[in-house]
Parts: C-alpha cells; structure tokens; sequence
C-alpha cells in the first residue's frame, strides 16, 4: 500500500540560498521538513520504498515550491537533517517550475510550483485516501485495504491556516490522540500502524 505525506512549511523559504547552519530559524524551520523527510522516508537500513514525502514550501520569496521525494526511486540522499536539507537547498537554487511542470532535479527528488491545492488535487485525480491530521479530528480508526493509496497532510509547527483549511474542505480529519505532537513523531505513529495491519 502506497503512503504519502504533504508537510505544509508555511513560512519555509522557497527560493535562494538556505543556511544549513541555522535551519530551524532564518530558513522557516526547514528543520521541520527535514525530520519529516527523514522520519517519513528512511528506516535503519535503506528507503522505504512505498512511501512519499511531498514538502510545500511556501514562505518564498517569490512563488511557493513543492519538493517531492519518491520513496522507490530516491537515491543519494543521506538520513541526516543536514544532508537533507542539502538537497532541498539544491532545489532552492532553481527556478520555482511553473504549476503543473514537474521536473526530475536527479534520481526520485523532484520540484514542482504549487501549494497544497495543487498537491490534493493531484491526489484526488489519483485515487489515493486523503487524511488530515489533527489533534482535534475524529479518533484514528483507519480500515486498510491492500491496494489503496493513502494520503495524510500535516503541518509544521503552526496551526493550518485559512487558505490550507479552505484546500482541506471535506477532507477527514484524523487524531492520533489530544496531545499535539511534532509532525515527525505522527508520521512515525502512522508508519508503525500501517506496517503492523
Ligand atoms: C507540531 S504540530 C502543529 C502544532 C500547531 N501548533 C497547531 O496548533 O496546529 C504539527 C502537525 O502534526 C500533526 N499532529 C500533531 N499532533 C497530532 C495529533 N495528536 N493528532 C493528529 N495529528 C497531529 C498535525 O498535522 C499538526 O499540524
């Protein structure tokens, strides 16, 4: 069953040159993004090949920037917040593509111009079961059939704003408990349960 996440990095810089040394502050807590790439993407020995990580960023300047990893192609990306942030920097120093262009920056690591609207309607054009994740959704009780497709949005350390909940609209909302979490800790809450049913 394949499984994606969309990281909404509402003020993570979009374009130019990031600071690897200070990622959780002037980047936008592209640290953020990072940790979930990594929690989403890599176990302790290789990539997990049925999952998708697809970060939005949206802080610019200029045009907001969608990075996507392709789990059963990524290569050459290290587990390491800071490597992964490298390759995100990398991206940083292209031309955002216009929406709807989709370019290969090297094996599994693409970028795309976009919000979440474009990445949730892609989704639904797909199929895949859309989730949102929110402490103050409907207790997760979710039923798991072998060929679905299955989706789930997060924040990063803000709440999701107007123009995210107006994407959302009729969307499932899901709660992993009335605690808030990190975003990195519920993707890895998701990993176990879908990998032990
Ligand atoms: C650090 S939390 C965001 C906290 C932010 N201050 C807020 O009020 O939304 C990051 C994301 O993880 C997900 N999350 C955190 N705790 C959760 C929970 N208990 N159930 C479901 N999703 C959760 C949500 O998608 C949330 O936007």
């Amino acid at each position: 069953m394949e499984r994606r996440f969309a990281i909404i990095g509402h003020r993570a810089q979009s374009t130019g040159k990031i600071n690897l040394n200070d990622l959780a502050g002037s980047t936008g807590r592209i640290d953020v993004l990072a940790r979930a790439v990594n929690t989403g993407l890599f176990l302790s020995h290789g990539i997990r090949n049925e999952t998708h990580v697809t970060l939005h960023l949206l802080g610019g300047p200029g045009p907001s920037r969608r990075i996507w990893f392709e789990g059963p192609k990524l290569c050459g990306v290290h587990p390491d917040e800071r490597a992964i942030a490298g390759q995100i920097g990398k991206a940083l120093k292209e031309p955002v593509p216009a929406i709807g262009q989709l370019i290969e920056l090297h094996a599994g690591l693409w970028h795309s111009g976009g919000g979440l609207e474009q990445t949730l309607s892609e989704w639904k054009r797909e199929n895949v079961r859309i989730f949102v994740l929110d402490a103050e959704g409907e207790p997760f009780d979710l039923k798991i059939h072998g060929s679905d497709s299955i989706g789930f949005v997060l924040s990063d350390d803000q709440p999701f704003d107007d123009s995210d909940i107006q994407a959302m609209n009729g969307l499932e909302r899901i709660s992993l408990g009335e605690t808030w979490l990190q975003g990195h800790a519920c993707i890895s809450i998701l990993h176990h349960y879908l990998d032990s049913h």
